[in-house]
C-alpha cells in the first residue's frame, strides 16, 4: 500500500511542476453585455427601431423560440441593481453597448432622443460612482431600422451616419468614458449578415458581406480620426475595435491542411484586423488572391471583393489604441475538395477552406462551441506574430479581451462547466502573457448575465448570473461561476 508520506511527496512534486501564474499589477478584469442583448425597453422613452426588433417581430420564425429582445434582463430598468451585483464582482470594469436607436431614433441626427441620453448617463454616473470603469461598444450588431432600409452596411453613406453618432456619443459621454470601441465583430456583422442567414438583416449576397466589411471599416475610421481632430486632447479616453477570434488549427499537419487553416485565420480575424494593424494595411494578401481567383472561376469581370483605395487604405491603417478581442472556440481545416470530412460549419469556398468541429471535445449548448483551451493561446500567439514590428506603431499590440465564455441551458446554478471553461481559458491566457509575451491587459467574462442569443434566443446562457425570464421581475441570482470568478478577481490567481 502506498504510504501517506510517499503521497504527500507525489502531491508536492506533481504540483511544483505545475506553475501558478498571478494575474499582472494592472491587469483589469471585466464582464461584457450588449444592449439589445440585456435593456428590453424597445420601445420605451422614444427609442426607435432595430435591425433585431423588426425582424424578431416581422420574422418571429427566424429565432429558434421564436423569443425577442423586448423585454430582455430588463437593465434599463434596473442600473442600480445591476451595478451593485458588478461592484459585488469586484470588476474593474463593465463593458457594454450604447443602442444606436435609442439615442438617434432614426440612425441620423436629427433628433437626439433625450431619454437615451439621461439612461446612459444614469448608467455611467452609477458605474463610475462605485469605482468601475465603463467600457463602451458603439455598435453591436444592432443597426438602427431606417439607415437598413436605406442598404444598411451595403450603402457607404452608413459610414457618414456613423460618424455622426459617434460625434453624439462623444459630445455627451466622452468626459468620463475613456475606453471606447466602435464595432463588435464586423466578421459575423458583415459575413453572417450580409452574406449569411444567420444575424439580422438576413441577407444572402455573395458580395455582401465584403461590401458590408468596407463600410464597415471606414466608418470605424472615421470616428477614430474624428476623436482626434476634436476630442482626444480634452477627453484623453482611447479608441479601439473588437474582433472575434475563432482559431483556425490545420485539420492534420499536411501543406494543404496548414494553408487552408492560415486562409481561415486570414478571412475571419485579418480580413478586418490588417487593414487597422498590419504594416501594409489593406485586406490580407490571401484573401484578396482567393476571393479573386474564386470570382473569375465563376466568370465574373472582377473580384467581388471591393479595393480600398490608396486614400482608404490610409485612413484605416494605424486607426486603433488598442485590439479588443472576443476569442470562444477552435476549428480544424482542410482544403474544401479534401474528402471524407463533410461540410463543416465555416466551409468558405472563397478561401478554399473547410473547417470543422473537434467532434471528441467537450460541448456546450451552442453548436458552434467546443470546449479547447489551447486555441486561446495560439490564437494570442498569432496576433503577438502577425502584428510584431518594431519599426511600426503596432509591435506586439496591446489586446483586451473583451469576451470569452461557455453557454449551457441555464437549468443549473452549479455551473461546473462554466466553471471548468473559465479557468482552462484564463490558463491558456496566462501562459500566452508569462511564456509568450503577449500584450494582453485585460479579460471580460462573457456575459455578466444570461441574455438574449441572437437566433438562439435563450436557449443558450451564457451569465455569470442567471435571470429568471420567466418572472417579470426577472431575478438575477449568482451562479457558481460568479462566485469563482469574483474569488479569481480578489486573489489575482485561478484557485484550482
Ligand atoms: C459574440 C457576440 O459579440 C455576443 O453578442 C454573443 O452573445 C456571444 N458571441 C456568444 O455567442
Amino acid at each position: 500500500m502506498i504510504s501517506l508520506a510517499a503521497l504527500i511527496l507525489f502531491s508536492l512534486t506533481s504540483f511544483s511542476n505545475c506553475k501558478e501564474y498571478t494575474f499582472p499589477d494592472n491587469f483589469k478584469f471585466g464582464v461584457a453585455t450588449s444592449a439589445y442583448q440585456v435593456e428590453g425597453a424597445w420601445n420605451v422613452g422614444g427609442k426607435g427601431e432595430n435591425i433585431w426588433d423588426y425582424m424578431t417581430h416581422t420574422n418571429p420564425s427566424s429565432i429558434l423560440d421564436k423569443s425577442n429582445g423586448d423585454i430582455a434582463c430588463d437593465s434599463y430598468n434596473k442600473i442600480k441593481e445591476d451595478v451593485q451585483l458588478l461592484k459585488n464582482l469586484g470588476v474593474d470594469f463593465y463593458r457594454f453597448s450604447i443602442s444606436w436607436s435609442r439615442i438617434l431614433p432614426s440612425g441620423k441626427t436629427e433628433y437626439i432622443n433625450p431619454d437615451g441620453i439621461r439612461y446612459y448617463n444614469e448608467l455611467i454616473d452609477e458605474l463610475l460612482a462605485n469605482n468601475i470603469e465603463p467600457l463602451v461598444t458603439m455598435h453591436h450588431f444592432d443597426l438602427p431600422q431606417p439607415l437598413e432600409e436605406e442598404g444598411g452596411f451595403l450603402n457607404l453613406a452608413i459610414a457618414d451616419y456613423f460618424e455622426d453618432y459617434a460625434d453624439v456619443l462623444y459630445k455627451n459621454f466622452g468626459d468620463r468614458v475613456k475606453e471606447w470601441t466602435t464595432f463588435n465583430e464586423p466578421t459575423p456583422v458583415c459575413f453572417l449578415g450580409y452574406s449569411g442567414e444567420f444575424l439580422a438583416p438576413m441577407i444572402t449576397r455573395k458580395d455582401g458581406g465584403y461590401l458590408c466589411g468596407r463600410t464597415l471599416l471606414i466608418a470605424h475610421a472615421k470616428a477614430y480620426h474624428l476623436y482626434n481632430k476634436r476630442y482626444r486632447a480634452s477627453q484623453k479616453g482611447r479608441i479601439g475595435i473588437v474582433h472575434n477570434i475563432f482559431w483556425f488549427e490545420p485539420r492534420t499537419n499536411s501543406i494543404k491542411d496548414l494553408q487552408a487553416a492560415e486562409a481561415a485565420n486570414e478571412f475571419n480575424f485579418g480580413w478586418f484586423a490588417n487593414p487597422i494593424f498590419s504594416k501594409e494595411g489593406d485586406y490580407p494578401q490571401i484573401m484578396k488572391g482567393s476571393i479573386e481567383y474564386a470570382s473569375k472561376q465563376e466568370g465574373l469581370p472582377k473580384s467581388r471583393l471591393p479595393e480600398l483605395t490608396q486614400e482608404e487604405i490610409e485612413l484605416i491603417k494605424g486607426s486603433a489604441d488598442f485590439l479588443g478581442i472576443n476569442h470562444y472556440t477552435t476549428f480544424y481545416c482542410s482544403p474544401i475538395e479534401e474528402e471524407g470530412i463533410g461540410k463543416g460549419l465555416f466551409y468558405l469556398p472563397d478561401m478554399d477552406a473547410n473547417c470543422v468541429m473537434d467532434e471528441k471535445a467537450d460541448g456546450s449548448a451552442s453548436f458552434w462551441l467546443k470546449v479547447i483551451p489551447s486555441g486561446f493561446r495560439n490564437s494570442l500567439n498569432w496576433i503577438k506574430e502577425q502584428y510584431n514590428n518594431p519599426e511600426e506603431q503596432y509591435n506586439n499590440p496591446e489586446v483586451i479581451i473583451l469576451e470569452n465564455g461557455i453557454s449551457d441551458d441555464g437549468n443549473l446554478l452549479n455551473d461546473c462547466l462554466r466553471v471548468n471553461y473559465n479557468n482552462l481559458y484564463l490558463t491558456e491566457m496566462l501562459k500566452a502573457i508569462h511564456e509568450d509575451g503577449c500584450n494582453v491587459s485585460g479579460y471580460a467574462a462573457w456575459s455578466f448575465m444570461d441574455n438574449f442569443e441572437w437566433t438562439s434566443g435563450y436557449t443558450q446562457k451564457f451569465g455569470l448570473y442567471s435571470v429568471d425570464f420567466d418572472d417579470p421581475a426577472r431575478p438575477r441570482t449568482p451562479k457558481m461561476s460568479a462566485f469563482v470568478f469574483k474569488n479569481i478577481i480578489q486573489e489575482r490567481k485561478i484557485n484550482w
